[in-house]
């Protein structure tokens, strides 16, 4: 299979080998997405929803580097994040159960171990990040403002 995707958990996505951290998700390889099991250039996509806000930074650009290096050149990254700047709003201009799902969304609903959010991103910030590790041609695939879904070639 060509496709992966990192930090499937429970909701893995159709077609793709589905990669995470925790042993109790079903997931085809369990291990943590900073050292990819994986050869250089093994996968044409990768595909990733709702993982990359669960590291620190720095480890989210190792995370990023290793997407990288195991998709085929011209391949495609796919990646799924909150996007931060909407729920910094909602929290300063919200009250109540709004409020409350504004701080989850920023610090992570906190259901298991591994459920936090060690860092935040808005458009350009995920784009910095993608252009750093080399990605090009990188566009936003949904406009909803609540996430971020970016599009990247290798
Ligand atoms: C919020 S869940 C997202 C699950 C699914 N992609 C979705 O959209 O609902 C984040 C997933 O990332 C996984 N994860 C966290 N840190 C990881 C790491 N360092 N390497 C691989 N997976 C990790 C967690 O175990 C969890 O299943």
């Amino acid at each position: 299979m060509s496709k992966l995707e990192i930090g499937s958990g429970n909701k893995p996505k159709e077609g793709y080998l589905h990669f995470d951290i925790r042993n109790n998700v079903n997931a085809d390889v369990v291990g943590d997405a900073k050292n990819l099991p994986f050869k250089d250039e093994e996968f044409s996509e990768v595909y990733s929803r709702f993982f990359l806000e669960h590291l620190f930074r720095k480890d989210a650009k190792i995370a990023l580097r290793e997407m990288y290096r195991v998709l085929k050149k011209e391949g495609t990254l796919e990646i799924i994040v909150p996007n931060i700047a909407c729920f910094c709003k909602l929290f300063l201009n919200e009250s109540g159960q709004k409020k409350e799902w504004a701080l989850n969304k920023i610090y992570g609903f906190e259901n298991y171990a591994e459920d936090h959010h060690y860092f935040g991103y808005d458009e350009e910030t995920l784009k910095n990040f993608l252009i750093e590790t080399g990605f090009r041609e990188i566009e936003r695939v949904k406009t909803e403002e609540q996430y971020l879904y970016l599009r990247a070639i290798k």
